[in-house]
Protein backbone atom coordinates (compact mmCIF):
# COMPACT_ATOMS: atom_id res chain seq x y z
CA UNK A 1 0.00 0.00 0.00
CA UNK A 2 1.05 3.48 -0.80
CA UNK A 3 0.16 6.77 1.29
CA UNK A 4 0.66 9.57 0.71
CA UNK A 5 0.74 12.07 3.61
CA UNK A 6 0.84 15.52 2.15
CA UNK A 7 -0.01 19.09 4.22
CA UNK A 8 -2.11 20.90 3.32
CA UNK A 9 -0.42 23.94 4.28
CA UNK A 10 1.57 25.82 1.65
CA UNK A 11 3.99 27.04 3.57
CA UNK A 12 6.81 24.56 4.09
CA UNK A 13 10.01 25.76 4.31
CA UNK A 14 12.87 23.91 3.02
CA UNK A 15 14.39 21.65 5.31
CA UNK A 16 17.78 20.50 4.56
CA UNK A 17 17.86 18.08 7.66
CA UNK A 18 15.15 16.08 6.30
CA UNK A 19 15.16 16.67 2.33
CA UNK A 20 11.66 18.38 2.42
CA UNK A 21 10.68 20.95 0.20
CA UNK A 22 8.43 23.49 -0.20
CA UNK A 23 5.36 21.72 -2.30
CA UNK A 24 6.42 22.80 -5.63
CA UNK A 25 2.54 23.06 -6.88
CA UNK A 26 1.94 19.83 -8.13
CA UNK A 27 -1.43 18.22 -7.29
CA UNK A 28 -1.31 15.35 -4.34
CA UNK A 29 -2.83 13.23 -6.97
CA UNK A 30 -0.06 13.42 -9.36
CA UNK A 31 2.55 13.22 -6.23
CA UNK A 32 0.68 9.53 -4.79
CA UNK A 33 1.19 8.46 -8.65
CA UNK A 34 4.87 9.14 -8.83
CA UNK A 35 5.16 7.18 -5.58
CA UNK A 36 3.10 4.29 -6.72
CA UNK A 37 5.49 4.22 -9.43
CA UNK A 38 8.31 4.06 -7.54
CA UNK A 39 7.21 1.13 -5.54
CA UNK A 40 6.31 -0.56 -8.88
CA UNK A 41 9.78 0.11 -9.90
CA UNK A 42 11.15 -2.00 -7.31
CA UNK A 43 8.72 -4.44 -8.41
CA UNK A 44 6.36 -4.24 -5.38
CA UNK A 45 2.03 -5.01 -6.50
CA UNK A 46 0.47 -1.82 -5.84
CA UNK A 47 -2.87 -2.92 -3.91
CA UNK A 48 -3.80 0.29 -2.70
CA UNK A 49 -2.66 4.04 -2.95
CA UNK A 50 -4.15 6.03 -0.84
CA UNK A 51 -4.01 10.07 -0.13
CA UNK A 52 -3.48 11.91 3.66
CA UNK A 53 -4.20 15.34 3.43
CA UNK A 54 -2.72 16.83 6.90
CA UNK A 55 -3.14 20.01 8.02
CA UNK A 56 -0.61 19.52 10.85
CA UNK A 57 1.90 16.47 11.44
CA UNK A 58 1.30 14.14 14.83
CA UNK A 59 4.97 13.87 16.08
CA UNK A 60 4.76 9.93 16.96
CA UNK A 61 3.38 9.22 13.74
CA UNK A 62 3.45 11.71 11.25
CA UNK A 63 -0.22 11.19 10.00
CA UNK A 64 -2.91 11.62 12.67
CA UNK A 65 -4.63 8.91 14.73
CA UNK A 66 -8.08 8.70 12.82
CA UNK A 67 -5.98 8.15 9.62
CA UNK A 68 -4.01 5.41 10.91
CA UNK A 69 -6.67 3.43 12.02
CA UNK A 70 -8.28 3.75 8.49
CA UNK A 71 -4.87 2.55 7.04
CA UNK A 72 -4.52 0.23 9.60
CA UNK A 73 -8.28 -2.22 8.85
CA UNK A 74 -6.76 -1.64 5.05
CA UNK A 75 -3.66 -3.19 5.67
CA UNK A 76 -5.87 -5.83 7.14
CA UNK A 77 -8.16 -6.26 4.62
CA UNK A 78 -6.11 -6.47 1.76
CA UNK A 79 -3.08 -8.62 3.39
CA UNK A 80 -1.23 -5.30 2.96
CA UNK A 81 2.92 -6.66 3.18
CA UNK A 82 5.04 -3.39 2.99
CA UNK A 83 2.94 0.07 3.57
CA UNK A 84 5.19 2.72 1.27
CA UNK A 85 4.96 6.40 2.93
CA UNK A 86 5.35 9.21 0.70
CA UNK A 87 7.11 11.32 3.09
CA UNK A 88 10.76 11.14 5.66
CA UNK A 89 9.93 9.62 8.29
CA UNK A 90 11.95 9.31 11.69
CA UNK A 91 12.74 6.11 12.68
CA UNK A 92 10.49 6.61 15.95
CA UNK A 93 7.14 7.50 13.28
CA UNK A 94 8.88 4.44 11.40
CA UNK A 95 8.61 2.45 14.14
CA UNK A 96 5.49 3.35 15.87
CA UNK A 97 3.81 3.32 12.37
CA UNK A 98 4.93 -0.18 11.64
CA UNK A 99 3.19 -1.21 15.19
CA UNK A 100 -0.05 0.62 14.27
CA UNK A 101 0.00 -0.86 11.45
CA UNK A 102 1.27 -4.45 11.51
CA UNK A 103 2.67 -4.27 8.48
CA UNK A 104 6.97 -3.14 7.24
CA UNK A 105 6.88 0.46 6.80
CA UNK A 106 9.52 2.28 4.37
CA UNK A 107 9.69 5.69 3.87
CA UNK A 108 10.70 7.97 0.58
CA UNK A 109 14.16 7.55 1.49
CA UNK A 110 14.35 4.34 1.97
CA UNK A 111 12.23 3.38 -1.28
CA UNK A 112 14.50 6.08 -3.22
CA UNK A 113 17.69 4.01 -1.83
CA UNK A 114 16.10 0.79 -2.38
CA UNK A 115 15.57 1.84 -6.19
CA UNK A 116 18.66 3.18 -6.59
CA UNK A 117 20.71 0.02 -5.63
CA UNK A 118 18.95 -1.93 -7.72
CA UNK A 119 19.54 0.32 -10.65
CA UNK A 120 23.21 0.63 -10.41
CA UNK A 121 25.36 -0.82 -12.78
CA UNK A 122 28.53 0.98 -13.18
CA UNK A 123 30.60 0.10 -9.95
CA UNK A 124 30.75 3.87 -8.73
CA UNK A 125 27.08 3.72 -9.11
CA UNK A 126 26.64 0.62 -6.48
CA UNK A 127 29.28 2.28 -3.95
CA UNK A 128 27.76 5.77 -4.20
CA UNK A 129 24.24 4.05 -3.27
CA UNK A 130 25.88 1.94 -0.69
CA UNK A 131 27.27 4.86 0.88
CA UNK A 132 24.37 6.59 0.71
CA UNK A 133 22.71 3.42 2.46
CA UNK A 134 24.76 3.19 5.14
CA UNK A 135 25.24 6.87 6.52
CA UNK A 136 21.01 6.49 6.21
CA UNK A 137 21.26 3.50 8.50
CA UNK A 138 23.78 5.23 10.63
CA UNK A 139 21.58 8.29 10.91
CA UNK A 140 18.90 5.80 12.20
CA UNK A 141 20.76 4.17 14.73
CA UNK A 142 22.10 7.13 16.19
CA UNK A 143 18.35 8.45 16.15
CA UNK A 144 16.70 4.76 17.84
CA UNK A 145 19.31 4.81 20.21
CA UNK A 146 17.15 4.56 23.23
CA UNK A 147 14.51 1.67 21.84
CA UNK A 148 17.14 -0.45 21.22
CA UNK A 149 18.60 0.36 24.41
CA UNK A 150 15.52 -0.69 25.85
CA UNK A 151 15.11 -3.50 23.48
CA UNK A 152 18.36 -5.24 24.20
CA UNK A 153 19.12 -3.46 27.68
CA UNK A 154 19.28 -5.72 30.57
CA UNK A 155 22.84 -7.25 29.95
CA UNK A 156 26.06 -5.92 31.03
CA UNK A 157 26.94 -2.87 32.86
CA UNK A 158 27.83 0.98 32.16
CA UNK A 159 25.53 2.27 29.81
CA UNK A 160 24.60 -0.96 29.24
CA UNK A 161 24.72 -3.61 26.19
CA UNK A 162 22.02 -1.72 24.41
CA UNK A 163 24.61 1.12 23.91
CA UNK A 164 27.62 -1.41 23.08
CA UNK A 165 25.56 -2.92 20.42
CA UNK A 166 25.16 0.55 18.43
CA UNK A 167 28.99 1.63 19.38
CA UNK A 168 29.62 -2.30 17.70
CA UNK A 169 27.25 -1.38 15.19
CA UNK A 170 28.25 1.79 14.23
CA UNK A 171 31.90 0.71 14.27
CA UNK A 172 31.27 -1.72 11.48
CA UNK A 173 29.22 0.86 9.78
CA UNK A 174 31.72 3.56 10.20
CA UNK A 175 34.36 0.42 9.11
CA UNK A 176 32.21 -0.17 6.25
CA UNK A 177 32.11 3.57 5.05
CA UNK A 178 35.77 4.30 5.31
CA UNK A 179 36.31 1.38 2.71
CA UNK A 180 33.93 2.17 0.31
CA UNK A 181 35.24 5.91 0.17
CA UNK A 182 38.92 3.88 -0.56
CA UNK A 183 37.46 2.09 -3.78
CA UNK A 184 35.40 4.99 -4.47
CA UNK A 185 38.36 7.40 -4.57
CA UNK A 186 39.86 4.58 -6.72
CA UNK A 187 37.01 4.15 -8.85
CA UNK A 188 37.10 7.93 -9.39
CA UNK A 189 41.36 7.52 -10.70
CA UNK A 190 40.34 5.08 -13.30
CA UNK A 191 36.78 7.56 -14.54
CA UNK A 192 39.05 10.25 -14.44
CA UNK A 193 41.48 8.85 -16.84
CA UNK A 194 39.00 7.67 -19.01
CA UNK A 195 37.86 10.88 -19.10
CA UNK A 196 41.30 12.50 -20.06
CA UNK A 197 41.37 10.12 -22.73
CA UNK A 198 37.71 10.94 -24.05
CA UNK A 199 38.21 14.70 -24.04
CA UNK A 200 41.67 13.83 -26.13
CA UNK A 201 38.94 13.05 -29.21
CA UNK A 202 37.49 16.41 -29.09
CA UNK A 203 34.28 15.79 -29.53
CA UNK A 204 31.97 18.19 -27.29
CA UNK A 205 29.75 16.54 -24.78
CA UNK A 206 26.08 16.56 -24.78
CA UNK A 207 24.58 15.72 -22.08
CA UNK A 208 20.70 14.52 -21.25
CA UNK A 209 18.74 15.70 -18.11
CA UNK A 210 15.33 15.20 -16.79
CA UNK A 211 12.76 14.41 -14.77
CA UNK A 212 12.62 10.26 -13.83
CA UNK A 213 10.33 9.04 -16.82
CA UNK A 214 10.26 11.99 -19.11
CA UNK A 215 12.19 10.01 -22.23
CA UNK A 216 15.53 10.97 -21.89
CA UNK A 217 16.59 6.79 -22.76
CA UNK A 218 14.10 6.75 -25.85
CA UNK A 219 15.58 9.46 -26.73
CA UNK A 220 19.04 8.47 -26.11
CA UNK A 221 18.23 5.15 -27.49
CA UNK A 222 16.94 6.66 -30.82
CA UNK A 223 19.94 9.48 -31.27
CA UNK A 224 22.37 6.46 -30.89
CA UNK A 225 19.97 3.96 -32.14
CA UNK A 226 21.97 1.87 -29.03
CA UNK A 227 20.08 -0.76 -26.48
CA UNK A 228 20.06 1.18 -23.26
CA UNK A 229 17.52 -0.25 -21.16
CA UNK A 230 14.38 1.84 -21.51
CA UNK A 231 11.38 0.30 -19.73
CA UNK A 232 8.03 2.19 -18.40
CA UNK A 233 10.42 1.90 -15.62
CA UNK A 234 11.55 4.89 -13.44
CA UNK A 235 14.93 5.06 -12.83
CA UNK A 236 16.26 3.18 -16.08
CA UNK A 237 19.30 4.94 -15.54
CA UNK A 238 21.35 5.64 -12.85
CA UNK A 239 25.14 5.35 -14.34
CA UNK A 240 26.13 7.97 -16.97
CA UNK A 241 25.64 6.57 -20.57
CA UNK A 242 28.18 7.65 -23.31
CA UNK A 243 27.95 7.71 -26.73
CA UNK A 244 29.20 8.84 -29.94
CA UNK A 245 25.99 10.09 -32.28
CA UNK A 246 27.42 11.91 -35.79
CA UNK A 247 25.39 14.91 -36.48
CA UNK A 248 23.95 16.19 -40.19
CA UNK A 249 27.03 18.01 -41.57
CA UNK A 250 29.18 14.41 -40.29
CA UNK A 251 30.35 16.10 -36.76
CA UNK A 252 30.40 13.93 -33.98
CA UNK A 253 29.60 14.94 -30.39
CA UNK A 254 29.35 12.21 -27.71
CA UNK A 255 25.84 12.20 -26.03
CA UNK A 256 25.59 10.90 -22.54
CA UNK A 257 22.64 10.38 -20.78
CA UNK A 258 21.75 10.26 -16.73
CA UNK A 259 19.68 9.36 -13.95
CA UNK A 260 16.26 10.97 -13.62
CA UNK A 261 15.46 13.65 -11.66
CA UNK A 262 12.68 12.96 -8.69
CA UNK A 263 11.67 15.84 -6.50
CA UNK A 264 12.24 15.60 -2.50
CA UNK A 265 15.66 14.04 -3.61
CA UNK A 266 16.65 12.94 -0.03
CA UNK A 267 19.74 14.58 0.99
CA UNK A 268 21.72 11.72 1.58
CA UNK A 269 21.15 10.63 -1.98
CA UNK A 270 22.62 13.91 -3.18
CA UNK A 271 26.07 13.23 -3.78
CA UNK A 272 25.64 9.59 -4.98
CA UNK A 273 24.19 11.60 -7.93
CA UNK A 274 27.26 13.61 -8.37
CA UNK A 275 29.00 10.74 -9.89
CA UNK A 276 26.15 10.95 -12.88
CA UNK A 277 25.90 14.96 -12.58
CA UNK A 278 29.89 15.22 -13.45
CA UNK A 279 28.87 14.55 -16.73
CA UNK A 280 26.78 17.79 -16.87
CA UNK A 281 28.77 20.08 -15.13
CA UNK A 282 31.31 19.37 -18.09
CA UNK A 283 29.16 18.96 -20.97
CA UNK A 284 29.01 21.38 -23.83
CA UNK A 285 25.41 21.23 -23.87
CA UNK A 286 22.65 20.28 -22.17
CA UNK A 287 19.23 18.89 -23.40
CA UNK A 288 16.83 18.87 -20.79
CA UNK A 289 14.58 16.44 -21.84
CA UNK A 290 10.80 17.17 -20.26
CA UNK A 291 7.46 15.34 -20.45
CA UNK A 292 5.50 17.59 -21.99
CA UNK A 293 2.35 15.37 -21.92
CA UNK A 294 2.33 15.20 -17.52
CA UNK A 295 0.21 17.69 -15.74
CA UNK A 296 3.07 18.60 -14.02
CA UNK A 297 5.55 19.32 -16.41
CA UNK A 298 6.00 22.93 -15.12
CA UNK A 299 6.41 21.86 -11.44
CA UNK A 300 8.79 19.18 -12.58
CA UNK A 301 10.98 20.80 -14.59
CA UNK A 302 11.36 23.65 -11.64
CA UNK A 303 12.48 20.36 -9.52
CA UNK A 304 15.57 19.46 -12.67
CA UNK A 305 16.25 23.00 -12.51
CA UNK A 306 16.47 23.07 -8.40
CA UNK A 307 18.24 19.81 -8.33
CA UNK A 308 21.09 21.54 -10.71
CA UNK A 309 21.16 24.45 -8.58
CA UNK A 310 22.22 22.42 -5.27
CA UNK A 311 24.87 21.01 -6.95
CA UNK A 312 26.28 24.60 -8.35
CA UNK A 313 24.83 24.00 -11.97
CA UNK A 314 23.30 27.15 -13.12
CA UNK A 315 20.70 25.85 -15.69
CA UNK A 316 20.34 29.62 -17.24
CA UNK A 317 23.74 29.87 -18.06
CA UNK A 318 23.16 29.98 -21.71
CA UNK A 319 24.11 26.36 -22.63
CA UNK A 320 20.28 24.56 -21.61
CA UNK A 321 18.27 23.47 -24.05
CA UNK A 322 14.70 22.25 -23.40
CA UNK A 323 13.60 19.91 -25.41
CA UNK A 324 9.44 18.66 -25.23
CA UNK A 325 8.61 15.74 -25.89
CA UNK A 326 5.73 13.20 -25.89
CA UNK A 327 4.63 15.37 -28.04
CA UNK A 328 2.92 12.92 -30.06
CA UNK A 329 0.66 12.31 -26.58
CA UNK A 330 -1.17 15.74 -26.82
CA UNK A 331 -4.23 15.94 -28.80
CA UNK A 332 -3.12 17.22 -32.33
CA UNK A 333 -4.60 20.54 -32.03
CA UNK A 334 -2.83 21.60 -28.66
CA UNK A 335 0.64 20.22 -30.44
CA UNK A 336 0.13 22.60 -33.23
CA UNK A 337 -0.49 25.39 -30.74
CA UNK A 338 2.47 24.50 -28.68
CA UNK A 339 4.59 24.57 -32.56
CA UNK A 340 3.23 27.66 -33.45
CA UNK A 341 3.87 29.52 -29.57
CA UNK A 342 7.51 27.66 -29.89
CA UNK A 343 8.54 28.76 -33.28
CA UNK A 344 7.42 32.64 -32.20
CA UNK A 345 10.19 32.84 -29.71
CA UNK A 346 13.54 33.87 -30.47
CA UNK A 347 15.98 30.99 -31.95
CA UNK A 348 18.05 31.09 -28.73
CA UNK A 349 15.16 30.20 -26.39
CA UNK A 350 13.20 27.58 -28.47
CA UNK A 351 12.72 24.51 -27.14
CA UNK A 352 12.52 21.73 -29.40
CA UNK A 353 9.21 19.70 -29.70
CA UNK A 354 10.01 15.80 -30.27
CA UNK A 355 8.74 12.59 -29.87
CA UNK A 356 11.45 10.54 -28.88
CA UNK A 357 8.89 7.46 -29.54
CA UNK A 358 7.83 8.32 -33.23
CA UNK A 359 11.27 10.48 -34.20
CA UNK A 360 8.96 13.08 -34.80
CA UNK A 361 11.21 16.66 -34.09
CA UNK A 362 13.91 14.15 -33.59
CA UNK A 363 15.94 15.45 -37.29
CA UNK A 364 15.57 18.89 -36.21
CA UNK A 365 16.90 18.32 -32.67
CA UNK A 366 20.22 17.23 -34.12
CA UNK A 367 20.30 20.12 -36.28
CA UNK A 368 19.70 22.17 -33.35
CA UNK A 369 22.19 20.64 -31.75
CA UNK A 370 24.56 21.56 -34.51
CA UNK A 371 23.78 24.83 -35.14
CA UNK A 372 24.20 25.90 -30.74
CA UNK A 373 27.69 23.97 -30.69
CA UNK A 374 28.80 25.63 -33.66
CA UNK A 375 28.29 28.88 -31.76
CA UNK A 376 30.75 28.29 -29.17
CA UNK A 377 33.32 27.18 -31.63
CA UNK A 378 35.43 29.18 -33.53
CA UNK A 379 37.13 27.96 -37.17
CA UNK A 380 40.66 28.81 -37.47
CA UNK A 381 43.12 28.41 -40.19
CA UNK A 382 46.66 27.30 -39.99
CA UNK A 383 49.77 26.51 -42.53
CA UNK A 384 52.01 24.02 -40.42
CA UNK A 385 55.59 24.50 -41.66
CA UNK A 386 57.94 20.92 -42.90
CA UNK A 387 59.58 21.47 -38.94
CA UNK A 388 56.68 22.23 -37.74
CA UNK A 389 54.91 18.88 -38.01
CA UNK A 390 55.53 17.57 -34.41
CA UNK A 391 52.74 19.61 -33.81
CA UNK A 392 50.49 17.35 -35.55
CA UNK A 393 49.88 15.15 -32.37
CA UNK A 394 48.87 18.58 -30.15
CA UNK A 395 45.78 19.53 -33.01
CA UNK A 396 44.82 16.14 -33.82
CA UNK A 397 44.50 15.70 -29.87
CA UNK A 398 43.03 19.17 -29.42
CA UNK A 399 40.97 20.48 -31.88
CA UNK A 400 38.76 18.99 -34.76
CA UNK A 401 40.51 18.77 -37.77
CA UNK A 402 38.27 20.12 -40.86
CA UNK A 403 40.31 19.86 -43.44
CA UNK A 404 44.06 19.24 -44.64
CA UNK A 405 46.05 20.00 -47.22
CA UNK A 406 49.97 19.44 -48.28
CA UNK A 407 50.89 22.55 -50.64
CA UNK A 408 54.14 22.64 -53.30
CA UNK A 409 56.52 23.46 -50.23
CA UNK A 410 55.41 20.57 -47.95
CA UNK A 411 53.75 22.65 -45.49
CA UNK A 412 50.46 21.66 -44.47
CA UNK A 413 47.38 23.95 -44.57
CA UNK A 414 44.57 23.15 -41.70
CA UNK A 415 41.25 24.16 -41.43
CA UNK A 416 40.19 24.00 -37.31
CA UNK A 417 37.16 23.68 -35.62
CA UNK A 418 38.60 25.08 -31.90
CA UNK A 419 36.61 24.55 -28.67
CA UNK A 420 36.60 28.09 -26.71
CA UNK A 421 38.81 27.28 -24.35
CA UNK A 422 41.56 26.36 -26.48
CA UNK A 423 41.37 29.33 -28.33
CA UNK A 424 44.38 31.11 -26.43
CA UNK A 425 46.16 28.03 -25.88
CA UNK A 426 46.43 27.56 -29.73
CA UNK A 427 47.05 31.34 -30.24
CA UNK A 428 49.85 30.86 -28.06
CA UNK A 429 51.32 28.21 -29.11
CA UNK A 430 51.32 28.52 -33.44
CA UNK A 431 50.94 32.17 -33.46
CA UNK A 432 50.28 32.25 -37.08
CA UNK A 433 47.07 30.76 -36.57
CA UNK A 434 43.92 33.18 -38.17
CA UNK A 435 40.18 33.02 -37.00
CA UNK A 436 38.24 32.46 -39.92
CA UNK A 437 35.44 35.42 -40.28
CA UNK A 438 32.66 34.12 -37.96
CA UNK A 439 28.81 34.29 -39.77
CA UNK A 440 27.29 32.43 -36.56
CA UNK A 441 26.39 34.75 -33.38
CA UNK A 442 28.57 33.96 -30.52
CA UNK A 443 27.23 32.31 -27.90
CA UNK A 444 26.52 33.85 -24.47
CA UNK A 445 28.22 30.90 -22.82
CA UNK A 446 31.40 32.16 -21.97
CA UNK A 447 33.97 31.97 -18.48
CA UNK A 448 32.59 34.29 -16.21
CA UNK A 449 36.00 34.94 -15.36
CA UNK A 450 37.01 36.45 -19.20
P1 LIG B 1 14.45 7.45 -15.97
O1 LIG B 1 15.45 6.42 -16.34
O2 LIG B 1 13.50 7.04 -14.91
O3 LIG B 1 15.07 8.76 -15.66
O4 LIG B 1 13.46 7.66 -17.23
P2 LIG B 1 13.77 8.24 -18.67
O5 LIG B 1 13.66 9.72 -18.65
O6 LIG B 1 15.03 7.66 -19.21
O7 LIG B 1 12.50 7.71 -19.45
P3 LIG B 1 12.39 6.50 -20.50
O8 LIG B 1 13.11 6.81 -21.76
O9 LIG B 1 12.69 5.24 -19.81
O10 LIG B 1 10.83 6.61 -20.86
C1 LIG B 1 9.83 6.43 -19.90
C2 LIG B 1 8.55 5.99 -20.58
O11 LIG B 1 8.06 7.01 -21.45
C3 LIG B 1 8.71 4.74 -21.47
O12 LIG B 1 7.56 3.97 -21.33
C4 LIG B 1 8.80 5.30 -22.86
O13 LIG B 1 8.35 4.41 -23.83
C5 LIG B 1 7.88 6.50 -22.76
N1 LIG B 1 8.22 7.54 -23.74
C6 LIG B 1 9.41 8.13 -23.91
N2 LIG B 1 9.36 9.05 -24.90
C7 LIG B 1 8.09 9.05 -25.36
C8 LIG B 1 7.39 9.79 -26.38
O14 LIG B 1 7.91 10.64 -27.09
N3 LIG B 1 6.07 9.49 -26.52
C9 LIG B 1 5.44 8.56 -25.78
N4 LIG B 1 4.13 8.36 -26.02
N5 LIG B 1 6.05 7.86 -24.83
C10 LIG B 1 7.36 8.08 -24.60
Amino acid sequence: MVIGPYLTERKVAFDPATGVRPPSGRSPAARLDEAAGLARAIDLDVVAAEIAMLSKLRPATYIGVGKVEEFAALVKDQDVEIVIVDCALSPVQQRNLEKELHAKVIDRTGLILEIFGRRARTREGALQVELAHLAYQRSRLVRSWTHLERQRGGFGFLGGPGETQIEADRRLIQERILKIERDLEGVKKTRGLHRAKRQAVPYPVVALVGYTNAGKSTLFNRLTRAEVLAKDMLFATLDPTLRAVALPHGEKIMLSDTVGFISDLPTQLVTAFRATLEEVVEADLVLHVRDLSHEDTEAQSGDVEQVLRDLGIDPNDGHFVEVWNKIDLLDPSQAEALRTSVSRRPVEERPFVVSALTGEGVEDLLSGIEARLSRDHVTFELRLGPQEQDQLGWLYDNMQVLSRDTDEDGGVHFRLRVAPDMIERLERRLPQARRVAQTAKQSRRRPAAE
